[in-house]
């Protein structure tokens, strides 16, 4: 794009005004517009093509630590997302690629000459994807899945493996992996429809409906022989029940906990932990972010399955741009959302 019409170009964005009192009001955010600048040399520009809505994103709006930073007050909202370089002074990249990377909310990213190495922006392949897999499967949450069921869970052949949020974007990918992997996989999830289509077209053997009746019944009937990988999307009253489920030697992988985010209250703990101790089992956590020297393999590894038709994935896209971003984010709460949650920016 040349420097005359970049510079006609207007960059909205959705900004972070307040940190949050329980769930995200519209007061929280601002929105803002400011002109798009030429590249500095070693720089690029990235025109967003569409954004990945994370339950993470919650908690980056609050204050204290955590894994990473929050985001400033004022600042643009962090969010991961895929593009087109329309502007590039950096030898790495051409104007026409295809990237990944974290834009933030907003249409254009202007990428630093400092940055372009340390904020993660990559090349994607789309031959291996369509750009909202790359979001999905191919991207963040599957790499969560894959490296938190493999890693952590270490699934062996004819063990039974229950995942909740199991109709969401990281769960998807755990539950076909593990199928892949040769376990008997059960989901938890809320409706009849999610449930029905785990089982019917991703293959889970099970899939207990929380919202539509006892987790505790649906495990007995669906887990004869105990649970031994437990991979939790969601934490509070879910997490507390498989504990009363579980095998010795028991993996339970403390991926997140959505059903807390929204908490004004402090988080609540599973009450059953001594369940560990009675089964020698053991619970651990999870960060994407730690196995990203690790990420080609495991893309290499589902874009096969895809292509052979051994796994699918499924993403809710949005449409309405960036001032639909607030009300979009809203549905992973409420489970609105159904497959990985993307919002769709431009064409
Ligand atoms: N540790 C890491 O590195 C990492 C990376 C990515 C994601 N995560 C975590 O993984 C989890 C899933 O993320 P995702 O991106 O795949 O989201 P997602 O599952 O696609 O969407 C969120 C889903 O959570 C469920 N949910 C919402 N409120 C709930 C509640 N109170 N109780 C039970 N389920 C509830 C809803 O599904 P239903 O309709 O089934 O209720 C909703 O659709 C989140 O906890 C996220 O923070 C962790």
């Amino acid at each position: 794009m040349s420097s005359a019409t970049l510079a006609t170009l207007v960059n909205h964005q959705v900004r972070l005004a307040a940190r949050p009192v329980g769930p995200v009001k519209a007061g929280d955010w601002q929105f803002t517009e400011e002109p798009v600048a030429e590249p500095a040399e070693g720089g690029l520009v990235v025109k967003t093509l569409a954004l990945s809505l994370d339950p993470a994103m919650r908690g980056w709006m609050n204050e204290g630590k955590s894994y990473i930073a929050p985001v400033g007050i004022g600042e643009v909202m962090r969010a991961g997302g895929v593009g087109v370089v329309v502007a590039s002074k950096n030898a790495d990249f051409a104007v026409g690629d295809a990237v990944a990377g974290a834009p933030g909310v907003q249409e254009y990213w202007s990428v630093a000459p400092d940055q372009v190495k340390r904020s993660g922006l990559a090349k994607i392949d789309l031959r291996l994807g369509t750009l909202t897999q790359w979001l999905n499967v191919l991207g963040m949450p599957g790499m969560t899945g894959y490296f938190g069921l493999m890693d952590v869970g270490q699934p062996k052949a004819g063990e039974t493996v229950v995942v909740s949020g199991a109709a969401g974007a990281v769960g998807q990918t755990v539950g076909q992996v593990a199928k892949i992997k040769g376990c008997r996989v059960v989901g938890i999830a809320g409706g009849a429809a999610k449930c029905e289509w785990v089982v019917k077209e991703l293959g889970f053997d099970a899939c207990i409906d929380y919202k539509g009746g006892s987790v505790r019944d649906g495990l007995k009937q669906h887990c004869p022989d105990g649970v031994d990988i437990y991979f939790d999307n969601v934490g509070g009253e879910i997490l507390d029940t498989v504990l009363t489920r579980i095998n010795r030697k028991a993996r339970i992988i403390i991926c997140g906990a959505i059903s807390q985010y929204n908490n004004t209250t402090a988080v609540a703990g599973p009450k059953n932990y001594l369940s560990l101790l009675v089964n020698r089992a053991r619970m651990e956590g999870i960060v994407v972010f730690d196995y990203a020297d690790r990420y080609p393999l495991a893309i290499a590894e589902m874009a096969g399955y895809l292509k052979g038709g051994r796994m699918k994935s499924k993403e809710d896209v949005v449409e309405g741009g960036v001032a639909a971003f607030p009300g979009t984010l809203n549905k992973l709460f409420t489970g609105e959302n159904f497959g990985k949650l993307v919002l769709k920016i431009a064409d």
